[in-house]
């Protein structure tokens, strides 16, 4: 059984990934989706993008979204329950074995988390179809844009969960390295699309869009880790958030679309 803290976690993420879109949030893939396609989306969250891919491609395709977190999986499949043409699966990428292929692979915001990037990459071309395509959309966090900076507490946060991810081996700046890995991983015609995503101080949604750092410092994992301690975690919270009330003008999260094809 998941305990609490598990259970908060995946609550504050639900609430992130429900409030993604295709248009916003995935912009340039609308580019090569084509009606009547097989998409599979790995490490989908709750869907809410793939929720949108499906209605794109119409009723002769098919989206399948992926994602090894059970909870994001069951609250995906209430919500869109209704989109016909979606079907949402818990499982792991790498136990993941359908009887079909597809014509498109989509990942977004998923190979940030893995240490083993390549192997996935070799995964999801095992899954395509002949002359099939794949779109990796991630984020190079070592360039993320404040304007101004926030608060020490904030800086200091930042750069703390930027050491507690490369010690975990994932890459910081994956989007900078995703054409090479394609490329080792065999694919071919790579493309590179930036794809940041800047928010703006008068955007209906500027505050929660920014306020994900505040989320992610709401995760007490590093603590519990070594990495920080719980004060500085705290107050990191508390100033970034009145920050956010009076100072922030803009933020800029860097991220590349990648394509790549058989
Ligand atoms: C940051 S979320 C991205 C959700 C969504 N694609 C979006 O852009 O909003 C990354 C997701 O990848 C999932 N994930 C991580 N490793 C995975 C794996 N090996 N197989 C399937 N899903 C995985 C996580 O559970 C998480 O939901």
């Amino acid at each position: 059984m998941k305990g609490n803290k598990h259970i908060e976690r995946d609550e504050n993420a639900t609430k992130i990934f429900n409030d993604r879109n295709l248009a916003q949030n995935y912009r340039n893939l609308t580019q090569i989706l084509q009606p009547g396609i097989t998409v599979l989306d790995i490490g989908c969250g709750t869907g809410s993008i793939s929720r949108d891919i499906a209605n794109n491609i119409g009723p002769n395709g098919k989206v399948i979204g992926i994602d090894n977190t059970e909870s994001f999986i069951k609250s995906g499949q209430e919500s869109y329950q209704s989109v016909s043409n979606l079907e949402l699966i818990a499982v792991d990428l790498f136990d993941y074995n359908p009887d079909i292929k597809f014509d498109l692979i989509v990942s977004a915001r998923t190979l940030q988390w893995l240490s083993n990037p390549k192997e996935a990459l070799i995964k999801m071309k095992s899954l395509l179809k002949p002359n099939g395509q794949i779109s990796i959309l991630d984020y190079d966090h070592s360039n993320l844009i404040w304007n101004p900076l926030p608060p020490e507490s904030m800086q200091e946060f930042y750069s703390t969960f930027l050491k507690w991810r490369a010690d975990a081996g994932m890459n910081n700046k994956i989007a900078e390295d995703l054409p090479q890995l394609l490329q080792e991983a065999g694919f071919h015609s790579i493309e590179k699309i930036n794809s940041d995503e800047v928010y703006n101080e008068g955007d209906a949604d500027f505050k929660s869009k920014i306020g994900i750092w505040s989320k992610v410092a709401g995760s007490k994992q590093m603590v519990e880790e070594g990495y920080l301690e719980e004060e500085l975690r705290l107050k990191a919270i508390e100033e970034y958030n009145n920050w956010i009330e009076t100072s922030a003008l803009s933020m800029t999260m860097k991220l590349n679309e990648v394509r790549g094809k058989l």
